[in-house]
């Protein structure tokens, strides 16, 4: 039997600090070139050299203010702040690239649904269907009260309102213009045929939509859809909607429940088992051998940020560590942030001592540490024994980190028939399920379509 191949997805942001904070201060990391295209172009032709899937760019609205009750840490540390926009950083890097699929994080409780529509279906004709959209509703008051609300909205209703607004986003990429409306015909003077072309109307709780897609139909219509609650109820959002799932699962038992629960409502749904792709975030640390794996490792943490990581961690659940000290048991009751962050957190009775141990390199995921074989075995182990499809490879050192990747990791997944050895053609929804550039039958866009079977 072939073996299933292991699916890549690069993690970044268009910020300094993403994850593994503190890096950014090493002497050979580059990420304060963020605000250059140079910067990204060479990350992108980088992960194209590696056969990477995509590249997901994390994005946030508002500031993480929750530690200590400021921003003072975030600044110093730059967590993800400053932080600029994810989505046009894309063109740039098609630019340079065939292949490489972009899944970029928009946050929809604060844009409007008709524009964004359209600015993913420029980004989806400009990319040749490579595009993707990872569907966040925030976690933030700083957010929230930035776009002048008085506060968050709160944690199931922001996933109803993403229901009903993914409902009109449908409307407009499927059903506002049938297959074979653009004609193109010079001879006949009809760009676009009018009776083809067909006004969406939505009347909803929280949407009023009455209008034309502004974009003609792009080669994915509806980008790929990426989420990443797991929550019950963001469970049930991304049975309905997602196509690739990330989760951070603190351990392999841990992931392999989330799997098997995702999967579960998935049928409930009407949609099959594999209709999604799910990722588990990670970062790999590889060297030549196993000693030099352990030597950058080390030298590694001595520029990581333990106490950013715990900032960070402090903004996801809503908890100000900077309260407790560091043996107190921490009281996660109340929040309105993730979830899922905060009950593992709770679960497991994480006191501030416990964070600050965990975040070895001043992030959240458990780091792999090896040479190109022991890397390779501990994946191949996660998906075997978890039931996921791929990685979500945060950044350590950039660009080093893709790049010892590329040049130690890859070569060894391709030797064990883990890895593609060359890409698919087609779009990015192509490429993860071998299928149409379009949605399935079963998915719950395809009952927005017109005019089609
Ligand atoms: C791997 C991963 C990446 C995420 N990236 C973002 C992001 O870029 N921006 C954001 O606002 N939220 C991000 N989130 C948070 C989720 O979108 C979501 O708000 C969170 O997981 C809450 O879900 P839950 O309450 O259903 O558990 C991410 C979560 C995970 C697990």
């Amino acid at each position: 039997m072939a073996r299933k191949e292991i699916l890549l997805n690069a993690f970044n942001m268009n910020c300094v600090g993403h994850i593994n904070h503190g890096l950014w201060t090493h002497p050979r990391d580059r990420s304060t070139g963020y605000n250059t295209l140079e910067y990204w172009t060479g990350q992108a032709r980088t992960l194209e050299r590696g056969l990477f899937d995509g590249l997901f760019i994390a994005d946030i609205v508002g500031v993480y203010d929750v530690y200590q009750n400021n921003v003072d840490a975030t600044l110093r540390e730059s967590i993800q702040l400053p932080v600029n926009d994810p989505l046009l950083l894309v063109p740039a890097m098609a630019a340079v690239t065939q292949h490489l699929g972009f899944g970029v994080t928009v946050n929809l409780t604060y844009e409007q649904p008709y524009l964004l529509a359209r600015r993913f279906s420029t980004l989806d004709h400009l990319t040749r269907g490579r595009v993707g959209w990872n569907i966040v509703t925030g976690y933030l008051d700083s957010a929230a009260r930035a776009m002048g609300l008085a506060g968050q909205i709160a944690h199931d209703e922001r996933y109803d309102r993403a229901d009903e607004y993914l409902e009109v986003l449908y409307q407009l990429w499927e059903g506002s213009w049938e297959d074979g409306a653009v004609r193109r015909d010079k001879a006949a003077r009809v760009f676009a045929d009018p009776g083809k072309v067909h006004k969406v109307r939505h009347a909803g709780k929280y949407y009023n939509v009455e209008g034309y897609h502004l974009a003609e139909p792009s080669p994915q219509r509806t980008p790929v859809l990426f989420q990443a609650g797991s929550s019950g109820r963001g469970q049930q959002f991304a049975a309905r909607h997602a196509e690739c799932v990330f989760i951070s699962p603190p351990s392999k038992e841990a992931a392999r429940s989330t799997v098997k629960a995702l999967r579960e409502q998935l049928v409930l749904a009407g949609r099959r088992p594999d209709d999604i792709r799910i990722f588990a975030g990670t970062a790999v640390v590889p060297g030549r051998t196993a000693a030099e794996a352990r030597q950058k490792y080390a030298e590694y943490k001595d520029y990581a940020s333990r106490e950013a990581g715990l900032a960070h961690f402090a903004a996801s659940t809503g908890v100000d560590f900077g309260k407790y000290d560091l043996d107190a048991p921490v009281d996660y009751g109340g929040g309105n942030a993730i979830e899922s962050a905060t009950r593992t957190a709770q679960q497991h009775g994480w006191t501030r001592r416990k964070l600050l141990e965990l975040f070895e390199l001043g992030g959240r995921y458990p780091a792999i540490v090896g040479d190109a074989r022991q890397v390779a075995d501990e994946l191949q182990s996660w998906v075997e024994e978890t039931g996921i499809d791929g990685f979500n490879l945060s950044r350590t050192v950039v660009p080093e980190s893709y790049e010892d990747f590329v040049d130690l990791v890859v070569p060894e997944l391709q030797n064990r028939g883990l890895y593609k050895t060359a890409y698919a053609e087609g779009s990015l929804r192509r490429k993860l399920f071998a299928g149409d550039d379009t949605l399935p039958a079963r998915h719950a866009a395809a009952g927005f379509r017109r005019g089609r079977d």
